[in-house]
């Protein structure tokens, strides 16, 4: 057995193993993920750097899973060299692997601040830009937060047109019609969640009541819209072919039977 010192604790190690191997057989954190007890140590993620004073006396940052041992070694697992190469391993690593949460896990339990998971959004603003310009439901915002911008709902704006999931360009925006509910998200987060309007022709959910209510709000009518007929695009282009003498039912049936 010898002796090494890890953050100003002596304590008694087997020759010939690593510093991490020693420091987990002493309870001693040290974040790693490229290091197997079964295979040869690789030093490719880096995240088990730990400071040493080398033999000139100049601190230096080590890779503990390929440092061996010996007596009176001098380690710092913690100190703000270490952190600062652990900060910068591991955005290297989440550059590589962004979605992993294996990396962003480890991070969080070394309290190692990283760069954000990135969610698709190129911030292009057309979802903004249209919902603003053109539907005039300004639903939704950018906000800024720690440098970085997100898209997030302006709560109770939306009116489920779906049109920002229409201009997407890296579509991350969804929308999905389910038991009669329409539901808007991004990257899973919900801007908006409305009721479905039956079309009073063929029975289909096809609009939210709140977009026909827009629409209604900001147009005017054409002399030829029923306004108490609740219909879709199809069903209203059968009505307005002028040409047809039947019935709306009757044209309805007969178009329902085809
Ligand atoms: S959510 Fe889509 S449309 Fe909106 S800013 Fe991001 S990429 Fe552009
Ligand atoms: S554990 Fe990956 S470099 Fe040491």
């Amino acid at each position: 057995m010898i002796d090494i010192i890890i953050d100003k604790k002596k304590i008694g190690v087997r020759e010939n193993q690593t510093v991490l191997a020693a420091a987990k057989e002493n309870g001693i954190k040290i974040p790693h993920l490229c290091f197997h007890p079964a295979l040869r140590p690789s030093g490719s993620c880096k995240l088990c750097g730990v400071e040493v004073i080398s033999t000139g006396g100049k601190q230096v940052v080590m890779l503990s899973c390929i440092l061996k041992v010996k007596e009176n070694l001098e380690i710092k697992t913690d100190s703000e060299l270490v952190r600062f190469n652990r900060e910068k391993s591991f955005n290297n690593l989440l550059q590589m692997a962004p979605d992993s949460s294996r990396i962003r896990n480890l991070a969080k339990e070394f309290d190692v601040p990283v760069t954000p998971q990135p969610n698709g959004c190129i911030n292009c603003r057309l979802c903004i830009r249209v919902c603003n310009e053109i539907v005039k439901a300004s639903a939704l915002k950018m906000v800024k937060n720690k440098n970085k911008s997100r898209i997030m709902p302006e709560l109770g704006h939306c009116i489920g047109c779906g049109t920002c999931a229409n201009l997407c360009p890296t579509d991350i925006i969804k929308v999905n019609d389910q038991d009669s509910v329409r539901t808007i998200s991004i990257k899973g987060e919900i801007i908006g969640q409305l009721p479905l309007e039956q079309c009073e022709g063929c029975g289909n959910m096809y609009a939210t009541a709140s977009f026909l209510r827009h629409v209604q709000e900001i147009t005017h009518p054409h002399p030829d819209t029923k306004e108490h007929h609740h219909l879709c695009p199809s069903c209203i282009k059968l009505m307005s072919n002028r040409t047809l003498t039947r019935t709306f039912h009757e044209t309805l049936v007969s178009w329902k039977n085809t």
